[in-house]
């Protein structure tokens, strides 16, 4: 089964970013670990990450087409885009909503919102990396 893993703006630096709230794996480290769990899980799992909501919206769009599960952090964009909200209306696979953090639990009031969650099946946040790994736990067994 096909699988994608999308990561919006600003997660193309982890490792470099905030480490001490979103730990010292690389982008590319995370890629690699999310197709090896996935094989695993019997999971044919594509890593993407972009900084431009447009491709997230094109790689949301090809999603709803083909019907593929995803696993989402739409990092920032959770918090305040509609075109994500929109986007994620229109899958027809099971979506899982990821964060490294955990938003609810952070001081800024803004993450305390997602526009992901209404179309989520589940909602893993806070535990770092090994989030990804149970996002993909998750669509493996839905
Ligand atoms: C994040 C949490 C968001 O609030 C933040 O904007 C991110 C990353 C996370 O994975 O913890 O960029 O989605």
């Amino acid at each position: 089964v096909k699988v994608l893993v999308l990561n919006g703006p600003n997660l193309g630096r982890l490792g470099r970013r905030q480490p001490e709230i979103y730990g010292h794996t690389t982008h590319a480290e995370l890629a690699h670990q999310c197709v090896a769990w996935g094989r695993d899980l019997g999971l044919d799992v594509e890593v993407r990450q972009t900084n431009h909501e447009g491709e997230m919206l094109d790689w949301l769009n090809g999603a709803a087409d083909d019907g593929t599960p995803v696993a989402l952090n739409a990092a920032a964009w959770t918090h305040y885009s509609y075109a994500i909200f929109d986007a994620c209306a229109q899958l027809t696979a099971p979506l899982v909503e990821v964060h490294i953090s955990d938003p609810h639990q952070r001081p800024e009031e803004f993450r305390h919102f997602s526009v992901v969650t209404p179309y989520a099946v589940e909602v893993v946040a806070g535990h770092g990396i090994d989030g990804y790994r149970m996002a993909l736990e998750i669509l493996a067994r839905t």
